[in-house]
């Protein structure tokens, strides 16, 4: 069985309206909502893949029932974990200018609810089962929380996937996961260090690797690619040409898709190539919405993944 974590989920609200007037009453043309938080992407996606999985996250208040009703119209399988604190709110104003993101502070949760947390894991996870543990976290939680995550689910036997920033990510590489998902960016940071060449990043990548004993690293370059490097190979594929409409959930779909496939038995190759295409495939929804399964049926049919050493 495939499990999502997510800490601090969040519900965004897409508000379209014409201008933005000081002073006035601003009538709005439409508000669409949709589940957030990686996690959940992450779940929402291979469940449009076709797949199972059990999304884990924290949820509070109203907006946390919101988001709850969301899943069920989906079909995501969740288990959640009550908090008294309000589940975040992320207010985007689609205006014919531009878009606002306004983002609501998120309150502190209580070091009881932590405990829990690893209480729904114990409970619920098994040997063999995969795990992706990705996002960010509420306000107050060390990112030495995540260490504690990932190393007791290594403990457990299980294959943790792994997917945040900062210090967040060093904090779950100490606790030894299987596959980290940096973008490039995100693994500049990690090293400390602007890459100058794709020799270079993968030699960096198999010193990150043998450091926390990693299987493998899944390092996405937006459109320019995606790599799977591991000890003792290096995997690429080139993005696919697409209309870009946002952004969005791209990393979230890429990882959603490798994880669930390498659940299913797949070799990291195809794995590979069903994750760039539910990438692209999210690149091709507007706004917040994840990738379309035909989408990634149709790309699937063009992307190709070479072995580099
Ligand atoms: N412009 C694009 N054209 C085609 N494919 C893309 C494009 N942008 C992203 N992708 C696909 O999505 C994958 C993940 O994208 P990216 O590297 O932007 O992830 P990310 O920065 O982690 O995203 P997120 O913001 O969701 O965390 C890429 O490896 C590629 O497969
Ligand atoms: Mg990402």
């Amino acid at each position: 069985m495939v499990f999502t974590l997510t800490m601090n989920p969040c519900l965004d609200r897409y508000i379209y309206v014409d201008k933005l007037v000081v002073d006035d009453t601003i009538r709005a043309k439409k508000t669409i909502d949709y589940p957030a938080g990686k996690g959940i992407d992450v779940s929402r996606v291979i469940k449009e893949l076709g797949g199972v999985s059990v999304a884990i996250s924290l949820i509070g208040g109203d907006t946390g029932r919101k988001l709850e009703e969301m899943l069920d119209k989906e079909g995501v399988i969740y288990s959640s974990i009550r908090v008294p604190q309000e589940t975040r709110l992320n207010v985007i104003l689609e205006t014919k200018e531009g878009q606002y993101r306004i983002s609501m502070p998120g309150e502190r949760i209580g070091v009881k609810k932590l405990e829990s947390v690893l209480d729904v894991l114990h409970a619920l996870v098994r040997e063999n089962d995969t795990v992706v543990v990705s996002g960010s976290l509420p306000s107050g939680v060390s990112p030495d929380f995540y260490t504690g995550v990932v190393f007791t689910l290594k403990q457990w036997g299980v294959t943790v996937y792994f997917d945040a920033d900062g210090d967040k990510l060093l904090a779950g590489l100490i606790g030894q996961p299987d596959y980290i998902k940096p973008n490039l960016h995100e693994f500049q940071r990690l090293i400390d260090k602007e890459i100058s060449s794709v020799t270079e990043m993968i030699e960096k990548a198999k010193q990150i690797i043998s450091m926390y004993g990693l299987k493998g690293i899944l390092l996405t370059l937006g459109g320019k690619g995606a790599y799977y490097i591991s000890l003792d190979k290096t995997l690429y594929t080139v993005s696919v040409k697409v209309p870009v409409k946002s952004a969005v959930g791209a990393g979230d779909s890429f990882l959603a898709a490798f994880a669930l496939k390498k659940s299913e038995g797949a070799s990291d190759e195809e794995a590979l190539k069903w994750a760039n295409a539910a990438g692209a495939a999210a690149v091709m929804t507007p706004g917040t919405m994840l990738c379309r399964k035909e989408d990634v049926e149709e790309l699937l049919k063009v992307i190709t993944v070479d072995m580099l050493i």
